[in-house]
């Protein structure tokens, strides 16, 4: 069969190339075969955020942006939702199947036997200012991890790549629920093996007196689907720093660490956290319509809405908005519901943002439900991160295995000064400096 390709005339020189086409991409590097001479370096493509360039064959997530459509593996979010637990789908991301009853049963064992943390990083996490942000807590606490651990080091050994995995897996919900108890001066809480994976979470953060804490199965239900609605999202800011730093061959401590940190800003997991903000300023439906007014005009964004591949509603999105209400059932309705509604209604109906294509991602609604969860605003983008760890490590452990992948490394269009001469230093400044 013939291949297809793109044929490229380069009017400098006159000559014709033909670039293939393979999977609906051209393959950057045949363009440095258009040049116009033999010392000519060739032609780059330029893409300053990725607009539209793959940086990886990947078969862990599939996204259609304008249909709505997000699937694990093939199935659709919708029915891991609502038919299985997180640490199933975590096995799913992983291993690329869901599990058999014995599977997850020994799966779940593993992480299991890896929540606590050692006493170290305990005393680490204490010394943090009180009022210190979780998630610069979490962040630094995953990096220090590293040292912990130096056999993570092995990275090209499949046992000790999946040890630990096994090892954040278990121990991401315990460093989340450390930096809350931090902030609010709280005993930590020790990891109750007895209990599932999002139960024991919620034990860690809520517990107070009791000798055992009995968390609301609603709310086990609810924060179990929030961890399967975050667990992956192919290649967004945070897993493409994932890649990037793993790409160096680093500790997949310190390269989760720096995802943690791209997901921290309010462009991409700190929006959550941003939506709470932003709706409590506007403080009334009689204040959205300015609001939105002052949006158009430029004066801050939307937090919650829009999103780079999403040109339709997010799926996730969708489920978290049925889902609030069997929160609110259990927890009281959030008041601020009301102002999101009014908010989403205005803008759904606004040409500056049907036009935009700007519809609510996943934040938009996960913070009502977190904070209906007695949840504090500024833990929202751990949670976030608890749930991502999974899908981190799976794009990670994908992208070391890939013989097409190397370090990340872009190029650049260099448009600083040409070459020119330092000028003679000023009498006596070069001794002065040199000593
Ligand atoms: N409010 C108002 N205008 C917006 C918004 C918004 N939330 N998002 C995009 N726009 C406008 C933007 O000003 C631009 O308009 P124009 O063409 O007139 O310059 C146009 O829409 C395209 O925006 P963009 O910035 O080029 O789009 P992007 O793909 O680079 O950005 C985004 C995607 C998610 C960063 C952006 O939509 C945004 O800042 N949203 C608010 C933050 C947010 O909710 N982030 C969570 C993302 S989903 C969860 C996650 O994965 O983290």
């Amino acid at each position: 069969m013939a291949q297809d390709t793109l044929t490229v005339i380069d009017n400098r020189t006159g000559k014709k190339y033909e670039i293939p086409i393979v999977d609906g991409t051209i393959p950057a590097p045949e363009l440095r075969k258009i040049k116009t001479s033999a010392d000519d370096f060739g032609v780059m493509s330029y893409d300053p955020a990725f607009m539209n360039t793959a940086s990886c064959r990947s078969r862990i997530t599939y996204i259609d942006g304008d249909k709505g459509i997000l699937r694990y593996r093939g199935y659709p979010i919708e029915q891991l939702a609502e038919r299985r637990s997180f640490l199933e789908v975590a096995y799913l991301l992983v291993f690329g199947e869901l599990p058999d009853a014995g599977q997850l049963a020994a799966w779940t064992e593993e992480i299991t036997l890896h929540t606590m943390v050692h006493e170290n990083i305990k005393k680490l996490m204490e010394a943090f200012r009180y009022d210190a942000h979780p998630m610069g807590m979490f962040l630094s606490t995953i990096g220090a991890l590293s040292t912990f651990y130096p056999d993570a080091k092995h990275i090209g050994d499949i046992t000790s790549r999946h040890l630990q995995m096994l090892r954040l897996i278990g121990k991401v919900p315990t460093i989340a629920a450390y930096a809350y108890r931090h902030s609010l001066g709280l005993p930590y809480v020790m990891p109750d093996n007895e209990l599932s994976y999002t139960a024991n979470f919620l034990s860690m953060m809520f517990k107070m007196t009791e000798s055992k804490y009995h968390p609301n199965p609603a709310l086990v239900r609810a924060m179990d689907v929030l961890f399967i609605l975050h667990a992956d999202h192919e290649q967004n800011c945070s897993t493409n720093a994932m890649r990037g730093i793993g790409s160096s061959h680093v500790d997949p401590y310190s390269a989760l660490s720096g995802a943690a940190s791209a997901l921290y800003g309010p462009l991409h997991g700190g929006a959550n956290e941003a939506v709470l903000v932003m709706l409590n300023e506007i403080g009334s439906i009689a204040n959205v319509p300015a609001f939105v007014k002052r949006v158009k005009a430029g004066e801050g964004r939307l937090m919650g809405f829009g999103h780079r591949v999403y040109k339709s509603y997010d799926p996730r999105a969708k489920i978290l908005k049925q889902m609030a209400d069997a929160v609110f059932e259990v927890q009281g309705k959030n008041p601020l519901i009301q102002i999101a509604l009014e908010l989403e209604r205005i803008a759904l109906e606004d040409d500056y943002f049907v036009s935009r294509k700007l519809y609510p991602n996943v934040d938009f609604y996960s913070g009502l439900i977190y904070q209906a969860m007695k949840f504090p605003v500024t833990i929202f983008p751990v949670l976030f991160a608890i749930g991502r760890t999974v899908g981190w490590l799976a794009q990670w452990e994908e992208m070391l295995l890939d013989p097409e992948q190397k370090i990340a490394r872009p190029r650049q269009i260099y448009v600083g000064p040409a070459e020119r001469e330092v000028p003679k230093a000023i009498v006596g400044a070069a001794q002065t400096a040199a000593r």
